[in-house]
């Protein structure tokens, strides 16, 4: 962080200090439309998004003075291990369509970093060369879940992750079909089908999909391949949902932690912990499925209270600053995921751009939370004498 300080003070360029909103604009300029609309896009009316945006606004830190401190301890501990920073990356599919260097940029910013990384079931890079990429970084692998009858894929995929190294199984519950959308609609543009764009290892390289294409088609995914990316768009986004008794299937079929991806409500939640899952995201997908619905962190004090003693809570949806990482912690997260921020550092600079916005928002955190006289991270923890709510 005092690097970044240095490096502004000297206004070197391009714009040192991370701010979302001109990055954003500057993500604008260097995408073409239709990746920038994909990033940037939310659902309908972007009602959600902007609400989650505001949400942060209703709270606000209480500084505290004359406490005798160092920086802060920003370290944490989730599912057995012991990890420096309280951030980790959220899984963002087709990082392609960014930059050339797509997930393996992220993968590497992540473990340079030290913070965990989370790959998509939509990435355009295989789980194993995601896995060389990331080397001794702690990754975790985020499923988009296949039907039931296909539940061979669904055990390929997790194979696959458990062999390449992948410790955390992230379930995203809330996406079994892409979200009204209009600026992709607008720009008729589904980057899942754009195999010409994101290349062919988007599903591809999973023996599992290769034959029920084959079977299903009567060809190798490389004879057709847009037929075979518009079939593995259908796989993983099928339009149809599980159903909570299914979740037996991935305990059996995963060894290691598992945390459910998408939750937004306190009964959602206490099912998740009656299931046993080990986590929970309290996340809504910042607001890209469903318009008009409320702020992933109105319902982190909530969900924090019914079941925050019995499941690990990670915060999702809206974090853009150190700040908004200090209240999410305050308010019941132990970990925050940091999403379109970076995806526009990768957009700018690939992996340096990553790291860049890894580095700034640690930074900001740091300062933050010295400078409201909070010692570490554990003690912002669910520590109610350093927020309050101000209006809403
Ligand atoms: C996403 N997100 C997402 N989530 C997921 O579980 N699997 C995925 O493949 C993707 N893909 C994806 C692509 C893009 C371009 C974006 C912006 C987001 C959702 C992501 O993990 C996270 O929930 C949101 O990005 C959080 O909202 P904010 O903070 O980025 O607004």
């Amino acid at each position: 962080q005092a690097e970044i300080y240095q490096k502004g003070l000297r206004y070197e360029r391009p714009p040192i200090t991370f701010d979302s909103t001109k990055w954003e604009a500057l993500a604008k300029e260097r995408l073409s439309a239709e990746a920038f609309g994909y990033v940037y896009g939310s659902a309908g009316k972007r009602e959600t998004s902007d609400n989650n945006l505001a949400a942060f606004k209703k709270w606000a830190l209480i500084p505290n003075r004359l406490v005798d401190s160092e920086f802060p301890d920003l370290s944490i501990e989730i599912f057995g291990q012991k990890y420096p920073y309280p951030i980790a990356i959220a899984p963002v599919g087709v990082q392609r369509v960014f930059h050339n260097d797509a997930e393996g940029a992220t993968a590497r910013a992540a473990a340079h970093e030290h913070v965990p990384y989370i790959l998509s079931t939509a990435s355009s890079t295989s789980i194993e060369k995601a896995a060389e990429a990331n080397g001794n970084g702690d990754r975790w692998y985020q499923l988009y879940w296949p039907l039931n009858e296909h539940n061979d894929i669904t055990a390929s995929l997790l194979k696959r992750a458990k062999e390449s190294g992948y410790r955390v199984l992230v379930v995203t519950l809330d996406t079994y079909i892409l979200g009204w959308r209009p600026s992709d609609m607008d720009n008729g543009y589904n980057p899942f089908l754009r195999a010409d764009e994101i290349g062919v290892e988007i599903g591809f390289s999973d023996p599992c999909f290769r034959a029920h294409f084959k079977e299903k088609h009567g060809k190798t995914v490389e004879e057709d391949v847009s037929a075979a990316a518009a079939e593995w768009a259908r796989v993983v986004f099928p339009g149809k949902s599980h159903g909570w008794k299914d979740i037996k299937y991935l305990q059996e079929n995963w060894d290691g932690p598992i945390v459910l991806k998408g939750i937004q409500t306190v009964a959602d939640a206490k099912k998740a912990k009656d299931i046993g899952v080990q986590g929970i995201v309290v996340s809504n997908h910042g607001g890209r499925q469903v318009d008009g619905s409320v702020a992933s962190l109105d319902m982190l004090p909530k969900i924090t209270d019914a079941v925050g003693d019995s499941l690990e809570i990670i915060y999702d949806s809206g974090i853009r600053s150190g700040a908004d990482v200090a209240k999410a912690l305050a308010l019941g997260a132990k970990l925050v995921l940091v999403g379109r921020p970076y995806v526009y550092g990768l957009a700018l600079q690939g992996e340096e751009g990553v790291r860049h916005v890894l580095r700034s928002i640690l930074g900001d955190l740091d300062l933050t939370l010295h400078l409201s006289g909070i010692e570490s991270v554990s003690k912002s923890h669910l520590n109610k004498d350093v927020i309050c709510m101000v209006n809403g």
